[in-house]
């Protein structure tokens, strides 16, 4: 089955360690893993350098993503990251509006459509998270919500340029909690973005990811990676540990 299984590992491992955890994962791997099976890899900025190397020099079949990327393309922007330094190491993905960035980093729905229109112009696919707080939940309307959020993290793209978009749905209240929403609840709420994507011709059935985030663990992930409509997931936690990740990936049927 057609899957990417993302591996967060947040503020976590410097680059000497993720060198390390990289080089275990890479060799637990079994090299039977399905082909069609992507894994991506997203370290510190400090360390996408060093992976990078490994995985050119050793034609590895994995991959890198960044955990952010600035909104502005050059300049006078003290401590920022651009799209165009991502697309000099060759990172395939990048992670946009993590809910930790909206949280801790004010990070905006415009600064967030920002970062997509430019990572789209250099080739970078980016993985959109989207998801609601446990306040929000609470309202009936919070499928509106995330409805929104998605809106706004695409807006004025061309329509062909949606398809290459990965949209993780990352419940707030399930990030590193070990709380997970229920399977119709997760495929409810892939549905209903898809359905609004369709509605506005921006979806497509070939490429349009769709992948699930929040406390993704050995235990709970056959059933959610072996959902039709689950493209994949977006794994914090149990990213840093190989076995437990592994066995992640293992679940895929
Ligand atoms: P978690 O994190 O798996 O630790 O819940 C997921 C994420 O933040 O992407």
């Amino acid at each position: 089955m057609n899957k990417t299984i993302i591996a967060n590992w947040k503020l976590n491992l410097d680059h000497l360690e993720a060198i390390q955890l990289f080089q275990k994962l890479n060799y637990s791997l079994d090299n039977d893993i399905d082909k069609k099976i992507k894994i991506v890899v997203a370290p510190s900025f400090t360390s996408l350098r060093s992976i990078q190397t490994i995985i050119e020099a050793d034609k590895l079949k994995l991959y890198l993503a960044s955990q952010d990327v600035s909104e502005f393309v050059e300049g006078a922007y003290t401590g920022e990251v651009s799209v165009t330094q991502l697309e000099k190491l060759k990172i395939s993905f990048c992670i946009v509006g993590h809910s930790e960035r909206r949280q801790h980093f004010n990070e905006t729905d415009e600064s967030i459509n920002l970062k997509v229109h430019n990572l789209i112009n250099k080739k970078i696919v980016p993985v959109i998270c989207f998801g609601e707080s446990i306040e929000q939940r609470k309202n009936e309307n919070y499928l509106d919500f995330l409805i929104e959020q998605v809106e706004k993290s695409i807006k004025g793209l061309r329509k062909d340029k949606v398809d290459e978009i990965i949209f993780a749905y990352e419940p707030v209240w399930a990030i590193g909690t070990g709380e997970t929403p229920s399977l119709q609840n997760i495929v409810d709420v892939i549905s209903n973005i898809k359905e609004f994507l369709s509605s506005k011709s921006f979806f497509d059935e070939e490429n349009t990811k769709f992948i699930y985030g929040g406390s993704v663990t050995p235990d709970n992930s056959k059933e959610i990676l072996n959902t039709q409509i689950v493209n994949g997931a977006l794994v914090g936690g149990a990213s840093l540990d190989v076995d437990k990740f592994i066995k992640i990936i293992e679940s895929i049927e």
